[in-house]
């Protein structure tokens, strides 16, 4: 396809100085030219509570589906809570899914990329929300995974990154990605 991709970022951390935020912006930076992304907040989304799935859905619900459903592909940075995805970010999976049959998601090639300031670079939530994209049907990037542990030694108050190591493998991620969703986009 010759249009660049749109690819829909979500951010997992709802905290101002998030250093996943500043890892998602580094990303952006490190991609290949056939993507465009748009940073979509949901720390304004009502909990999911499937009474108010009516004709007239909270507002905020409405705006993140619309937001979301012209997206070619998704990528998601997120911190670890408590060994699995922090409720902000699994709350924006629930209300993107619904109504049933009209999920957002589908389809749509994504992949996942977890930050911790432990060592173990938010394996459990990575794979915590690996789990929810087969479930969506999300098809996502395999290979390189991306387990960045570290990560408040890794990306400065400034936003840069402080490794050259990580950048080089942030870069292959980043390709690797953008021939994914070359490989799978609808
Ligand atoms: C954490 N943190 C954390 N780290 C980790 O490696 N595994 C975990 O299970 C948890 N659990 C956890 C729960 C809660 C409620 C908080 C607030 C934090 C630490 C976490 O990696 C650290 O706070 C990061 O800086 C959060 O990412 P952002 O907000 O900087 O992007």
């Amino acid at each position: 396809m010759d249009r660049p991709a749109r690819v829909a970022l979500l951010v997992g951390s709802l905290r101002q100085d998030s250093f996943n935020r500043r890892l998602a912006h580094v990303l952006v930076g490190l991609a290949p030219q056939n993507m465009t992304f748009d940073e979509v907040p949901f720390r304004d989304l009502p909990l999911y509570d499937q009474d108010l799935e009516t004709d007239a859905p909270p507002a905020p619900w409405q705006q993140f589906r619309d937001r979301v459903r012209p997206a070619d592909a998704l990528l998601f940075v997120t911190p670890e809570y408590n060994r699995s995805v922090p409720g902000g970010l699994k709350n924006a999976l629930d209300v993107g899914s619904r109504p049933a049959g009209r999920s957002v998601w589908r389809g749509k090639p994504g992949a996942v990329v977890s930050g911790s300031t432990g060592g173990i670079g938010g394996f459990g939530a990575n794979h915590a929300l690996r789990q929810s994209l087969v479930y969506l049907d999300v098809p996502t990037l395999p290979q390189p995974e991306a387990y960045i542990g570290n990560i408040g030694n890794i990306i400065g108050a400034d936003g840069t990154l402080t490794r050259d190591d990580t950048r080089t493998f942030l870069t292959k991620f980043m390709a690797a990605f953008g021939a994914f969703i070359d490989r799978n986009r609808a």
